[in-house]
């Protein structure tokens, strides 16, 4: 049976179609989504880039990232039908005539189609290069059709607020915003996705969600990988920039957020911008007391022995540039007054893993004698992202024997045991959506100015003020000693999951 959606005939130009993000994420993206019927009968795919390849060529390498990084690997016949719907083009991206070429190669697909195809391009190029790509796809009336034709911006998107607001304001100029796609890739990751389910399909947890209740959060997102072969990107970006001002902040509003009137994809990005401008400013002298800043030293992850931040490719010598943040943020609204979140990424840290931790208070009375408490622990929710992809509620219980002894044990939802279907990627589920026109999970354009601001005071205290003491942190640690201390000096610690799964082993 064929279950696809009835999709209009699709083009989906990649600029930046030789590079790694194509090879690993993109193009595995689009096979799963062929294998699952959810590309539309009619699609063709075109690499672009600057150096020369042969479709054949392309095509081979582009198997090559199939094999090592796809979900599902490949399956012979299934990738011939696929790739033979994908191209290669080599076109100089600051000339004229490349745009000349791609109009006039959509017009011919819709001659041949007999049927005007949905355009979109992809913009998975070096940010300096989106503007220019942009403006010229507008100066060559390729995008006038607002209806058939959407932009998709990878980050970062703008390098502070003011770059942000000017790339915004091109944007605005060149396009309608349904046509822009801002990608996140965190908003489409299954178990983020799950975070509205959960708050907002079920009536019970609803009314605990506020300040009478939550006693903090905490959003923690950490890696073990250094920065790998982006030593020259992230040197002028750092760790708030490359994690914080999107993924982290954005994963806070999910938590955060008023439930919407309906799924409507601007009811949802509303309620996210309510919660982005209700974020208290920190003044820029507060900083210190609010945020702390860390840099990977070398030595040892695991067994291997690796380079500090500084010696890594592509990163100054000297870097001020930090791979580690930790801040804790205020939300000035009814549901939040009072309530700390407290967020922390990093790289070289001792595990991936992203985690959001709802800390409820402690009981209001305790009823059982003082012996019967082994270790009580206030209720806490977690969201576990990724690796682990799970949901648990810790409680007390009576440990079993004669005697009335308490400790906390976890139930625990686990998307493995739960289903048997294996979760899309998260560029799957984004460039679905994209095909179908659906702008929920991206970020519109006052939602990444909110963000940015949100930061702004922390990256300008920063600037203001080289940091000593970097570097601060081993690899396989959990972060500089400063971070432990943001969190400890209002008397709570940051929260892991449990090691081993079995109940009774909190910390
Ligand atoms: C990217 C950052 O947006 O997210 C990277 O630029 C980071 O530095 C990555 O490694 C993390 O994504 P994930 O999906 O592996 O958690």
């Amino acid at each position: 049976m064929d279950t696809r959606k009835n999709l209009p005939p699709t083009i989906i130009f990649i600029f930046g179609g030789s590079g790694d993000l194509t090879k690993r994420k993109l193009i595995p993206a689009l096979y799963n989504l062929y294998l699952d019927n959810f590309l539309p009968e009619k699609h063709i795919v075109v690499g672009i880039g600057r150096s020369p390849s042969s479709d054949d060529d392309y095509r081979a390498k582009l198997l090559e990232g199939v094999q090592e990084f796809s979900r599902r690997k490949e399956q012979t016949e299934k990738w011939s039908e696929f790739s033979k719907n994908v191209f290669y083009q080599s076109r100089d991206l600051e000339d004229d005539g490349s745009y000349k070429g791609i109009y006039d190669y959509i017009n011919e697909k819709g001659t041949e189609w007999g049927a005007q195809p949905n355009v979109m391009f992809y913009l998975s190029v070096a940010p300096q290069l989106a503007p220019v790509i942009a403006t010229k796809l507008a100066q060559h009336k390729i995008c006038d059709d607002t209806q058939h034709t959407r932009i998709v911006f990878e980050k970062p998107f703008g390098h502070d607020l003011e770059s942000a607001r000017e790339l915004n304001k091109l944007l605005d100029s060149l396009f309608k915003e349904e046509q822009i796609y801002r990608i996140d890739h965190y908003l489409g990751k299954e178990t983020v996705q799950n975070i509205l389910a959960f708050r907002f399909a079920n009536a019970l947890f609803e009314p605990i969600w506020n300040n009478h209740y939550i006693d903090h959060i905490q959003i923690t997102a950490s890696e073990t990988i250094g920065v790998e072969d982006r030593g020259g990107y992230y040197d002028q970006s750092g760790a708030l920039r490359d994690m914080v001002q999107n993924h982290v902040l954005q994963l806070l509003c999910m938590i955060a957020m008023e439930p919407p009137t309906s799924f409507d994809s601007n009811e949802i990005r509303n309620k996210k911008v309510d919660v982005l401008s209700a974020i208290r400013r920190i003044s820029v002298e507060d900083v210190h007391e609010n945020a702390v800043r860390g840099q990977y030293a070398s030595g040892w992850q695991k067994a291997n022995e690796v380079p500090g931040y500084r010696q890594e490719k592509g990163v100054n010598a000297e870097s001020p540039v930090e791979t580690f943040v930790a801040a804790k943020f205020f939300i000035d609204n009814w549901r939040w007054k009072n309530v700390p979140f407290y967020i922390r990424t990093g790289k070289r840290l001792h595990e991936k893993i992203t985690l959001i931790t709802i800390q409820f208070k402690e009981a209001p009375h305790y009823s059982f004698p003082t012996e019967a408490a082994d270790t009580w622990r206030p209720n806490r929710l977690t969201f576990s992202i990724q690796p682990q992809m799970d949901i648990r509620i810790r409680f007390q219980a009576k440990r079993p024997g004669t005697e009335m002894v308490l400790t906390p044990v976890d139930m625990i939802f686990n998307y493995a045991e739960a289903y048997e279907e294996q979760e899309p990627e998260a560029y799957e589920t984004l460039l679905e959506d994209v095909i179908e026109g659906n702008q929920t999970l991206f970020m519109r354009a006052d939602q990444v100015e909110a963000a940015w601001e949100v930061i702004t005071p922390i990256l300008e205290a920063w600037h203001k003020r080289a940091p000593v003491d970097f570097p601060n942190y081993s690899p396989d640690s959990w972060g500089p000693e400063d971070a432990e201390a943001l969190i400890a000096k209002d008397g709570h610690f940051w929260a892991n999951l449990p090691s081993s799964g079995k109940n009774g082993n909190h910390k």
